[in-house]
């Protein structure tokens, strides 16, 4: 029966097939050696590299290395027969079949983590090199960015507990304009040492960096001045209530060669970004909606500039916008259908019509609660995101037949903060202004529906106080 075996077949059966996994980042000589001890256990070497969602869902925040580069260097390496991409926590059971894997190798780092594998093959812990890791050559070669907060906001405390995972930051300062809380803050909090109530001051120490978390009409002054004092900035959303200011901060910040990105955390979650990565490939056909419901029950009370500081669109529609504007691209023209309280947006549907006939269906509403989950909807098939939409860990891809389901899992760790926190730290360390997971671009698309929404409703009460 030989005879009706293929080459290649009867070639991959007579020959041993090894197979070992890891992140290689910044690939070193331990990781060589590791290799090579592999591939001396038999003829046919597979490497496994972690995917950067994959690696971030499990809680690696630092790689510097992007996967492709990763997967280059380790197909460079000669004695390597085959590289493959390790997307998600099953797939090593699923590729020992797959491959018909005879040993799988792994550094004695990780003894007993892997005995289960035991069922599938035969499992090899190789002893490792000592004195090197990746861990090791990035804090060799980059160091520790230091951080300043600004304001005391709903996510300043959230902020520091978050960035405390991961290791190039370090946030030891903060800046709010009133002092008894900044030195009741900075007392209840051991790693923020320094207290400041004077802005420049605060601008005028070694920190590099500095997230701003204030009331949103302060947004533009706080990042004009830090960028023009050489910080990056990392800013809650809207970075400016006005797409004049939107466009001065984002040349501001490439003027003065400096990050500045939009605090929307949702970006920069690893299940968030293997979703585009799916729909990429095109996986339910050309896409014709996305529909998106962000609501809060969070009501604000105490501004008198109202609809800025309380309306739903302000406050929220940069999360629906930033799905719709990922998936969609630009919006044509937006439509607004409102419901305003007390001089405020409490509720807004919002629908934006995007290239191919697509149309964006954004969500919107505060002092209420709905459900809110997200679809996208194509020509094959589509998927659907469930509440908190904007949490994503999971999705699933659906078709007619309901036997084609595929489901996506990426867990993420604490509030999701880190992943954003650990990317911003990443681009600056790397001397990077811009991130892929939120361009420029998209953050002036995602803040298009509400700028224009604030001219909208400007010139709607210029009108009523004309009328009165
Ligand atoms: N490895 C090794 N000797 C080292 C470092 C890594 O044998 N000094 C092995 C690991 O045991 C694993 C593979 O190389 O089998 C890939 O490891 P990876 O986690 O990518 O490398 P580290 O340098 O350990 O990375 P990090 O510091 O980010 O954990």
């Amino acid at each position: 029966m030989l005879s009706y075996r293929t080459k290649w077949e009867s070639e991959m059966t007579e020959k041993k097939t090894i197979i070992t996994y890891g992140t290689y980042d910044m690939l070193h000589e331990g990781h060589m050696n590791l290799l090579k001890r592999a591939k001396a256990l038999g003829d046919y070497l597979i490497v496994g590299v972690t995917d950067e969602n994959y690696d971030r869902s499990r809680g690696k925040l630092n790689v510097i290395e992007s996967t492709k580069k990763r997967v280059k260097a380790i197909e460079s390496l000669d004695f390597v027969d085959k590289v493959i991409v390790e997307k998600h926590k099953n797939q090593k059971a699923e590729d020992m079949v797959k491959y018909d894997v005879d040993i799988f190798a792994i550094g004695d780092d990780w003894v007993g983590a892997f005995d289960y594998l035991n069922e599938y093959t035969h499992v090899e812990y190789l002893p490792r090199t000592e004195g090197i890791s990746s861990t090791k050559l990035r804090k060799e070669n980059f160091s520790m960015i230091k951080m300043g907060i600004v304001g005391l906001g709903r996510d300043t405390q959230d902020f520091i507990n978050e960035s405390k995972f991961v290791s190039n930051i370090k946030v030891n300062r903060i800046y709010a304009d009133d002092f008894l809380k900044v030195k009741a803050f900075t007392k209840d909090n051991d790693s923020i040492k320094y207290g400041h109530d004077n802005y420049d001051e605060f601008l005028d120490t070694n920190i590099q960096a500095v997230y701003i978390d204030t009331a949103l009409k302060e947004h533009y002054t706080l990042i004009r001045k830090a960028l023009e004092s050489g910080k990056h900035v990392l800013c809650e959303n809207p970075l400016a209530l006005s797409k004049k200011e939107l466009k001065e901060l984002l040349s501001l910040a490439k003027k003065e060669k400096r990050l500045l990105l939009s605090a929307v955390k949702t970006a920069f979650l690893p299940a968030f970004n293997q979703l585009l990565k799916e729909l990429d490939k095109g996986i339910i056909g050309e896409i014709k909606e996305v529909r998106a419901t962000r609501t809060s029950l969070y009501k604000e009370k105490h501004y008198s500039d109202s609809f800025i500081q309380q309306g739903a669109t302000n406050i929220l529609s940069a999360y629906p916008s930033l799905l719709v504007n990922k998936v969609l691209g630009k919006s044509k023209n937006i439509t607004f259908f409102d419901q305003i309280e007390d001089g405020y947006d409490i509720n807004n549907l919002i629908v934006t019509k995007h290239k191919k006939r697509a149309l964006g269906i954004s969500s919107v509403a505060v002092g209420m609660k709905s459900e809110g989950d997200a679809v996208i909807s194509g020509t094959k098939g589509y998927i659907y995101i469930p509440a908190p939409w904007w949490l994503t860990k999971t999705f699933e891809v659906r078709f007619e037949d309901i036997h084609k389901t595929m489901k996506f899992h990426y867990e993420f760790e604490g509030s999701g903060l880190r992943y954003m926190i650990a990317e911003f730290g990443s681009l600056i360390q790397r001397g990077k202004q811009k991130s892929k997971m939120l361009t420029p671009s998209d953050m002036v698309g995602i803040n298009r529906v509400l700028l224009e929404y604030n001219e909208v409703r400007k010139s709607q009460i210029k009108t009523q106080k004309e009328e009165k």
